[in-house]
C-alpha cells in the first residue's frame, strides 16, 4: 500500500471517466515486464519486489513448536504498477507446493530467496489481484546477516517472530520493504495449550479435536518487518489506555508473571505521556509480547505488540512505545535512515526517564558526550552507518544526540513543534533524513546543513552545539 500507488489509481480513475472511450489506461503501458526481483534497496538489495503494491496479507499458519512444522497458506492482495508477465515475492527456506493467480493456477519457480510467479495471462497495469500461496516445511532458527537471530526463531514451546530488517521471508511470501505497508489478518491453529499472539486485535479463539485456532486482525498499515505471529505457553492479559485503547499482552507462563505486570503496568501513562509531546498514538491496539528466550535482552517494536526475549525494563518499554511512532507510523525508505528510528526512539527515552524524575535528555547527552574523540563510537555515522551497523550503539545513542544537539540548536519551542510535526506525517509516505532537515529548517528558520552533516554524516566526534 503506497501512496503512489493510491494516487495513480486516482488519477487512472479519473482518465478513464474523462476520457471514456479513448486509449485504456494499461495499453499506455507498454508491453508487460518482469517484475523486479529486487526493492532497491543498497543495504538489502534482494529484499522486496518491483511491480506491484500490496495491500493486504491474509495467513493462515498451522504450526506444531514441538515438530517445528508449519503448514501455511497465503491470499495477498495486490495491485500491479505496471504491465506484469511474471512477478517476484520474497521466500526462504520453506517450499512451496501451489501458486495461483485470482483462483486459477499460476507457474512458479522458487529458489534464492524468490519465489517467482507467472500467471497464466499477464496481470494489467493498475489491476487488482490475489496471490494465494500454499506452502510449508520445517522452521529453523535463521540468522541476520550479523548472524543474529531473527524471522522465526523456533523453540521447543513456540516460535519467536521478529523480523527487522528483512526476515519476514523467513515465514511468508512477501514483498519486504517498508516502503510496502499492508494490513494484516492472521488465523494461527497451535495444539491446545499453546497461545498464538500477532498484530491488532485477537477474535475469540477456537478449539477442536486437539488444536486451538487464534485469529488477529491488525488493520493498521503496517511494514513486513513489524509483522508477528508468535506462538508459546502465554498467559493473555487486558488493559486499557487512554481514549479507551485496548491493550492485550502476553506473558510467557515461565516467567515471574508479579514483574511482568509491574512493567507492563505502566503503558498506559506512557502512552498518555507520549501523546502529550508527540501527538494522538497512531493504531487502534497495544500490549506486549514477553518470551523467555535463553537470551534477554533482545526487543522489536512489532507494530502494536512490541516483543521481548525477556522481562523489559521500563526503559525498554518506553523505546518499543515510541517506535509506534517512529519507525511504525513515520516510516524511513531505505534502511540508512534507521537512526530516525532508533534516535528518536532512544529520545523517547531520555523524555520518560525526566518525566519520571530521572535525569533531563541534557544530562544523557553530557554523559555520552564524555566519550573521548578517538573512540571507535564516533567512527559510525548515524545516518548511513553500512548495513553491519544497522543497530550500533551510534544509531542509538549518537541519533538520540543529534536530536538534542539540534534542540539546543533551535530552542525547545521549536524542537517541541519538529517533534510533534514529525509524528504527523503521512503513513504511507516514507520519509528520509533530509526530510526531518527540511523540517526543522522551516520551523526554525534556520540552515541546518551543517548541524546534520556533523552529527548524523561524519565520522568524527562533532563539536558541542551552542544555541543559534
Ligand atoms: N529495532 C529494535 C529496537 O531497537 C532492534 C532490533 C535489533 N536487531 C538486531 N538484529 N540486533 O527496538
Ligand atoms: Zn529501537
Amino acid at each position: 500500500m503506497r501512496l503512489r500507488a493510491r494516487i495513480a489509481t486516482l488519477l487512472g480513475t479519473s482518465v478513464l471517466v474523462l476520457a471514456a472511450g479513448a486509449v485504456p489506461v494499461a495499453a499506455q503501458a507498454g508491453p508487460p515486464v518482469e517484475g523486479s526481483t529486487g526493492g532497491g534497496d543498497p543495504y538489502f538489495p534482494a529484499a522486496g519486489n518491483g511491480g506491484y503494491d500490496v495491500a493486504h496479507y491474509d495467513l493462515d499458519l498451522s504450526y506444531t513448536p514441538q515438530t517445528r512444522a508449519l503448514t501455511a497458506h497465503a491470499d495477498i492482495t495486490a495491485t500491479a504498477t505496471a504491465g506484469l508477465r511474471s512477478f517476484s515475492l520474497d521466500l526462504r527456506a520453506l517450499e512451496v507446493t501451489s501458486v495461483t493467480v485470482d483462483g486459477t493456477p499460476a507457474a512458479h519457480t522458487h529458489g534464492s530467496g524468490e519465489l517467482v510467479v507467472t500467471p497464466a495471462e499477464p496481470l494489467e497495469s493498475g489491476a487488482e489481484f490475489v496471490v494465494g500461496v500454499d506452502y510449508g516445511g520445517t522452521t529453523g532458527r535463521p540468522e541476520d546477516a550479523t548472524g543474529a537471530l531473527y524471522g522465526w526463531v523456533s523453540f521447543d514451546d513456540g516460535a519467536f517472530v521478529a523480523n527487522e530488517p528483512e526476515g519476514a521471508s523467513t515465514w511468508f511470501p512477501v514483498n519486504d520493504t517498508p516502503v510496502d505497508k499492508a494490513t494484516y489478518s492472521f488465523e494461527i491453529d497451535v495444539p491446545e495449550g499453546t497461545a498464538a499472539i500477532a498484530n491488532g486485535l485477537p477474535g475469540e479463539p477456537t478449539t477442536a479435536e486437539g488444536r486451538t485456532t487464534y485469529t488477529w486482525e491488525a488493520d493498521d498499515p503496517q511494514a513486513s518487518y513489524l509483522a508477528t505471529a508468535s506462538t508459546g505457553d502465554y498467559l493473555l492479559t487486558e488493559d486499557t489506555g487512554p481514549g479507551g485503547l485496548p491493550i492485550v499482552n502476553a506473558v510467557d507462563a515461565d516467567l515471574d508473571q508479579a514483574a511482568a505486570a509491574a512493567v507492563l503496568a505502566t503503558q498506559p501513562a506512557m502512552i498518555e505521556y507520549f501523546e502529550s509531546v508527540f501527538g494522538p498514538y497512531p493504531f487502534g491496539s497495544y500490549g506486549a509480547i514477553v518470551d523467555d528466550d535463553e537470551e534477554p535482552g533482545y526487543a522489536l517494536e512489532t507494530q502494536t505488540r512490541p516483543i521481548y526475549s525477556g522481562v523489559p525494563t521500563e526503559s525498554t518499554v518506553a523505546h518499543e512505545l515510541a517506535h509506534q511512532w517512529f519507525g511504525n507510523k513515520v516510516t524511513p525508505a531505505l534502511w540508512e535512515d534507521i537512526w530516525l528510528n532508533e534516535g528518536f526512539a532512544t529520545y523517547a527515552e531520555w523524555l520518560w526517564a525526566q518525566n519520571t524524575g530521572g535525569p533531563t535528555p541534557q544530562q544523557q547527552f553530557d554523559e555520552a558526550f564524555a566519550v573521548p574523540a578517538d573512540d571507535p563510537f564516533w567512527t559510525v555515522p548515524p545516518a548511513d552507518p553500512g548495513a553491519p551497523n544497522l543497530f550500533d550503539a551510534a544509531v542509538y545513542n549518537r541519533g538520540a544526540m543529534a536530536l538534542q544537539a539540534l534542540r539546543v540548536t533551535i530552542g525547545d519551542d521549536a524542537f517541541a513543534q519538529v517533534l510533534r510535526q514529525w509524528a504527523d506525517r503521512d503513513e504511507l509516505t516514507p520519509v528520509r533524513t533530509d526530510d526531518l532537515r527540511e523540517l526543522a529548517e522551516e520551523i526554525s528558520g534556520q540552515d541546518l546543513e551543517a548541524l546534520f552533516q556533523a552529527w548524523l554524516r561524519t565520522p568524527a566526534k562533532p563539536a558541542a552545539p551552542t544555541p543559534a
